[in-house]
C-alpha cells in the first residue's frame, strides 16, 4: 500500500530557512500550505516569493499569528506543522510567538507532528549557557514544553551551524566571505564544529515528516565530512586558493572582553560562538535514545561537504 504524503503548513516560509523549506516540500512531493501573514503588507519581496511558490504548486493560507481562529483554520487544513520564524536576534528574534502557534495545534487537534523553529544548537543541552546569548535556548526550550505539556507529536531538528554563516566567513562573526589573506582564530582553533548548507537542511527536515524514526525525537545533522575544527575549514580554503592565510587568534578571555562593548543582539549572537567554538557545544556529546542522526537516517541525501560549500567563493 503507498503511503499518502502528509500535507505540511511551512509557517515563515519567506523566510532565509523558511524558503528553503518550501522548496524541499514541494520536491519530495507534499502539498504545501504556506501561511501568509497580512502583515507582510507592502513586503514586493515576500510577495512576489510567495506567489512563485504558488505557481510551483503550493496553496497559500492567509493567516495571521495574532488572529488565533485564522490559524486554526490553517492548521486543521494539514497533518504537518513547521515552523521556521525568525530567531537570530541581530535580524528578528520572534520565538515565543510560536506559543500563539501551539494553542491553535492544540484546538484543532489534528495535527499529527509539530516542528518548531530551532534549527541550530540543541537548546536542552544549553542550560548552562552564558547570559545573554541563553534567551534563544530558554524561548525555545519554552516553546518545547508548551508542545509537550499539549501532548503535540515533534519532531526538533538540530542541524548545528549553517553553512552560510559559519563556513562562508571562515567561522568568524560578521564576515560571510572567506578572506584570501587573513583569520582570526578562536583560540587554538582547534575544536570541533558541525556545519551544514542550509538545502540540506531543509531537505533533512522534510524528510522526517513521514518517518516514524523521528517522531518524538531530536534530528541530529551530523555529516561526518563536516565535522571540522576552525582551523581545520580554514585548511580546507587554503588548499582551494593554494595559499596560506595570515592566522592571529583570540583567547577566549580576550574574545569576552571584545563581546561585552557590544549591542545586546551582537552579544547574544557572539555568546553562541564561544559555546561552539571555545566550548564545543554542538560535537561535545553522544546522542541518546531521545535523538537520531540524519546522515545515518537519509543517506540517500548526497550532501553538501565544507569544501564543495567553499568552492563557490573561489
Ligand atoms: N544554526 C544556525 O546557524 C542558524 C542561523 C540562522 C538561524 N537559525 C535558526 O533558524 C530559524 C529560522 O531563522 P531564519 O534566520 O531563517 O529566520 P528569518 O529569515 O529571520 O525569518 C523567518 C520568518 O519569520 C517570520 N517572522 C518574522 N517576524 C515575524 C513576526 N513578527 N510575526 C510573525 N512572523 C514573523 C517571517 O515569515 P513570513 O513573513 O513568511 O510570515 C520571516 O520570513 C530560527 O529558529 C533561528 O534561530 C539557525
Amino acid at each position: 500500500m503507498i503511503m499518502e504524503k502528509s500535507k505540511v503548513l511551512i509557517v515563515g516560509g519567506t523566510g532565509y530557512l523558511g524558503k528553503r523549506l518550501v522548496k524541499a516540500s514541494l520536491a519530495v512531493g507534499h502539498q504545501t500550505y504556506i501561511l501568509h501573514r497580512p502583515e507582510i503588507g507592502l513586503d514586493i519581496e515576500k510577495i512576489q516569493m510567495l506567489f512563485s511558490f504558488k505557481e510551483q504548486g503550493a496553496h497559500l493560507v492567509s493567516g495571521s499569528l495574532d488572529d488565533h481562529q485564522s490559524l486554526v483554520n490553517a492548521v486543521k487544513l494539514v497533518d504537518v506543522v513547521i515552523c521556521a520564524i525568525s530567531g537570530v536576534h541581530l535580524r528578528s528574534h520572534q520565538i515565543l510567538l510560536q506559543l500563539k502557534l501551539v494553542d491553535a495545534i492544540k484546538e484543532a487537534g489534528n495535527v499529527k507532528r509539530f516542528l518548531p523553529s530551532e534549527f541550530g544548537t540543541d537548546p536542552a543541552k544549553m542550560e548552562n549557557a552564558m547570559e545573554p546569548g541563553k534567551i534563544t535556548f530558554d524561548d525555545k526550550m519554552k516553546v518545547r514544553k508548551a508542545i509537550e505539556e499539549g501532548g503535540i507529536p515533534f519532531t526538533y531538528v538540530s542541524s548545528n551551524c549553517f553553512a552560510g554563516y559559519f563556513v562562508g566567513g571562515l567561522c568568524q562573526p560578521a564576515q560571510i566571505l572567506p578572506s584570501k589573506d587573513s583569520v582570526v582564530l578562536f583560540g587554538d582553533g582547534n575544536t570541533p564544529a558541525i556545519y551544514v548548507d542550509e538545502d540540506d537542511i531543509a531537505m533533512y527536515t522534510i524528510k522526517t515528516v513521514d518517518d516514524p524514526r523521528t517522531l518524538n525525537k531530536t534530528l541530529y545533522i551530523r555529516p561526518s565530512k563536516n565535522i571540522l575544527s576552525q582551523r581545520q575549514v580554514v585548511e580546507t580554503w587554503e588548499k582551494l586558493i593554494g595559499k596560506e592565510l595570515h592566522k592571529s587568534s583570540n583567547s577566549k578571555e580576550e574574545f569576552l572582553a571584545i563581546i561585552k562593548g557590544l549591542s545586546y543582539a551582537e552579544q547574544v549572537g557572539l555568546i553562541h560562538y564561544y559555546h561552539v567554538f571555545y566550548e564545543g557545544c554542538l560535537a561535545n556529546f553522544e546522542i541518546g535514545n531521545e535523538g537520531v542522526e540524519a546522515t545515518q537516517l537519509y543517506p540517500e541525501i548526497n550532501y553538501i561537504s565544507v569544501e564543495e560549500y567553499l568552492k563557490r567563493y573561489l
